[in-house]
């Protein structure tokens, strides 16, 4: 792939009010969402809820690609058609995960780092072969007592710099993930300041690495409060040093940034969207989704394993897409919520 097809895949991903909707959760993780709704997690049940995503009727209106994960992009629709095709066909970018999962940073008690190099080039060559057109890579940085370490958080922009450049090598688009988790009790202020001081190795393990910005996508959390924190941020605050922090550590030249949503509810996730959208119209870059729990979580209750409720499942994911895309522009509001 030539340079100016990774630059038109990144911009696609986030053009038009769009985002990118994630059902690449691993085996365990796809189980304990099962568990919510006590459906076993087997390789048939877990297709048959990937197939109900991915066809959803109207859902390339407000999602511009999905990331899958490996057992995904090797699964079918119930009518054989291979998922990534499925994708392709309706206009949507097949992603893929390719780390393999955070682990114990050695020395480092409670902090992770992600692995999954060795045997990256040959793995990406192969989704490349499966349709793919952008990857991901999540690492995790955890706030708690005298951490994160600058170790962690340079080991792990280390790791996302090489996988950055093994996906531009292979003509995909790398989706860099920093995650900083907001299961602690910490302010809002303390997550300011290790976001900046993860972006910042970020970008600067980048730089070192000759990774060409623009045609990286940025996925990163928001800045917020610790979901046991004491004092809650309200709205416009996470908004307001949500923007401030990019606006200070992301390079003008990226093409755009989306959100994980960290297990923030489906409704504040597009709130804090729209809110940045709504009050700083000049930003550099796109600012959308790449929301897993925020999208999917009504649409799994709605679910519940049940092919009769296929069709409301659907809907479910539709009104979360749009309502999202809809903060994309700005243009979001909670009334929104009660019209469907
Ligand atoms: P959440 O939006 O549920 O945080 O998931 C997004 C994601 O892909 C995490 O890697």
């Amino acid at each position: 792939m030539s340079a100016a097809e990774l630059e038109a895949t990144a911009k696609a991903m986030v053009e038009n009010g769009k985002g990118i909707l994630a059902i690449d959760e691993s085996t365990p993780t796809i189980g304990k969402r099962f568990d919510t709704i006590n459906l076993e997690s087997t390789e048939e049940n877990r297709r048959a809820y990937r197939d109900l995503l991915i066809t959803n009727p109207g859902g390339k209106e407000y999602i511009s690609g999905m990331i899958l994960f490996d057992e995904t992009i090797r699964q079918s629709t119930s009518d054989g058609t291979p998922f990534a095709k499925a994708l392709i066909d309706q206009g949507i970018m097949p992603g893929i995960k390719v780390d393999t999962g955070a682990k114990e940073f050695a020395l480092h008690p409670n902090e992770k780092i992600t692995e999954g190099l060795d045997g990256l080039r040959d793995r990406l060559a192969e989704y490349k072969t499966l349709g793919a057109k952008f990857a991901k890579w999540r690492a995790v940085i955890t706030i708690g007592d005298n951490i994160p370490s600058q170790a962690c958080i340079d080991a792990n922009a280390h790791a996302l710099a090489r996988y950055a450049g093994l996906c531009q090598e292979a003509g995909i688009v790398p989706m860099v993930e920093p995650e900083v988790l907001m299961d602690a009790d910490n302010t809002i202020e303390l997550c300011y300041e290790v976001t900046e001081k993860t972006l910042s190795a970020l970008f600067s393990a980048l730089k070192s690495q000759d990774i060409s910005i623009e045609h990286t996508i940025l996925k990163i959390n928001m800045v917020i409060s610790g979901k046991q924190c004491s004092t809650q941020a309200d709205v416009q605050e996470v908004a307001d040093q949500t923007v401030r922090c990019l606006v200070k550590n992301v390079p003008a030249e990226l093409p755009g940034i989306v959100f994980l949503s960290g297990g923030q509810s489906e409704e504040l996730a597009t709130a804090h969207l729209n809110a940045m959208n709504a009050n700083n119209p000049e930003l550099p870059w796109p600012l959308s989704f790449s929301y897993g729990r925020a999208l999917q979580a009504p649409c799994i209750k709605a679910w519940e394993g049940k092919a009769e409720n296929v069709e409301a499942a659907q809907k479910a994911l539709l009104h979360r897409s749009k309502c999202n895309s809809l903060a994309c522009k700005g243009e979001y509001s909670s009334d929104m919520e009660n019209a469907s």
